[in-house]
């Protein structure tokens, strides 16, 4: 299948080359790549690009995995690079700090935290300011699992709708409030509106860079998935998320594909690259105005700098399988294969006979 001609088989190169790029967005199903392949483009991009950040707003991070190196909400720099920063947030902690201690009681606080989702919006608002002052030249984002992500998304939204009400419930009911926070003692009007203040310059902050969001100069969606139904069906899903929320997105990475060449005796392979063939045409039906890239599944993880760097090789050319069939190379493999597997029925029955003949 690698080798057919049928459909045009693509690169990451258009995302390498679109050098107005300054977000890119890695996103997919959980466990399909998106570690792997933003962190692989975050490299890349840094080998063009002056600098290049990577954000994993992932709260079960792996970007330390990847690199084999701890990294914290701040960037740091990635061990044998000069311009590549990464740094892991985590979108559900941070709420207290983005409010202030301003956020600990009161009125406008208890209502900021009866709005769904507007804690995660402050705090991505409040990374977003951060890294909007520091000046990369792309930053990529390895997102979690696609719920999140479009949560994510609609982040600029939630915060414009929270503020709506909370500025009407304010008005409604302020006056009344602050007399009986008065007669009372507790509650500080100041602090109130130090608050509204702060979700006043987030919402500025979330719509400035939801405006970059949606010009596809200067932001575009990679999606990743796996040659499955499943797969096939979630992307769909995002796509169609992606086109309502107005955020392009041109390439969807296709990872852990088997190639019928490099499929040597093993029936259960075999079996499962045949299904996969029959998803690969459905992706590449579905998604013809799209660029397609294919990357192979590898006998073990990619993990680290220099098997990231390895695998790379396929974000810029199209993946040639190393072996073809008939070839001698591709006989030697099946008869090492075979050796293999008789080695080990052989084992099975000696450990069988040995059994028997105790009992
Ligand atoms: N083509 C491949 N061949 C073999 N192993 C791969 C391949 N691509 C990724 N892996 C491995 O699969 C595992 C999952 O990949 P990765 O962490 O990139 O996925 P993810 O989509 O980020 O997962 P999660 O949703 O858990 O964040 C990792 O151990 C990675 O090294
Ligand atoms: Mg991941």
């Amino acid at each position: 299948m690698g080798s057919s001609a049928e459909f045009p088989e693509g690169t990451l190169q258009n995302v390498l080359e679109q050098d107005s790029l300054k977000w890119i967005f890695v996103g997919g199903k959980g466990g399909v790549g998106k570690t792997t392949c933003s962190s692989i483009i975050s490299i890349l991009l840094a080998s063009i690009r002056e600098s290049v950040l990577i954000i994993s707003t992932d709260p079960a991070h792996n970007l330390s995995d990847a690199f084999q190196q701890k990294f914290t909400k701040s960037p740091s720099l990635v061990n044998g690079f000069s311009n590549l920063y990464a740094m892991e947030i985590d979108p559900t902690v941070e709420h207290e700090d983005s409010l202030g201690s301003a956020a600990t009681d009161g009125f406008v606080s208890e209502l900021a935290n009866s709005i769904p989702g507007i804690d995660e919006a402050m705090s991505f608002a409040e990374m977003l300011k951060l890294v909007q002052t520091m000046d990369y030249s792309v930053i990529v984002f390895d997102t979690a699992p696609t719920g999140h992500t479009l949560r994510l998304l609609q982040f600029p939204s939630t915060l414009e709708k929270g503020l709506a009400k909370i500025m009407s419930l304010k008005n409604r009911f302020g006056g009344l409030l602050s007399q009986m926070t008065r007669l009372l003692g507790v509650g500080d009007e100041f602090n109130e509106d130090a608050i509204l203040g702060k979700l006043e310059g987030m919402k500025e902050v979330i719509e400035r860079v939801n405006k970059q969001f949606k010009d596809p100069d200067l932001t575009t969606f990679v999606c990743v998935c796996i040659p499955e139904f499943l797969s096939l069906y979630e992307t769909e899903r995002l796509v169609q998320e992606l086109t309502k929320f107005e955020i392009d997105t041109h390439n969807i990475i296709i990872n852990q594909v088997i190639y019928d060449e490099e499929v040597v005796e093993s029936k259960l392979l075999k079996a499962r690259m045949r299904m996969q063939q029959k998803y690969l045409n459905q992706f590449y039906m579905l998604y013809d105005d799209f660029n397609i890239t294919k990357l192979p599944l590898l006998p073990q993880e990619v993990c680290g700098v220099e098997a990231l760097k390895a695998f790379s090789r396929n974000f810029l050319s199209v993946y040639q399988p190393s072996i073809t069939r008939g070839t001698l190379e591709e006989v030697e493999q099946r008869v090492s294969a075979l050796r293999e597997h008789l080695k080990n029925a052989e084992a099975e029955l000696d450990r069988l006979n040995k059994g028997k003949q105790k009992a």
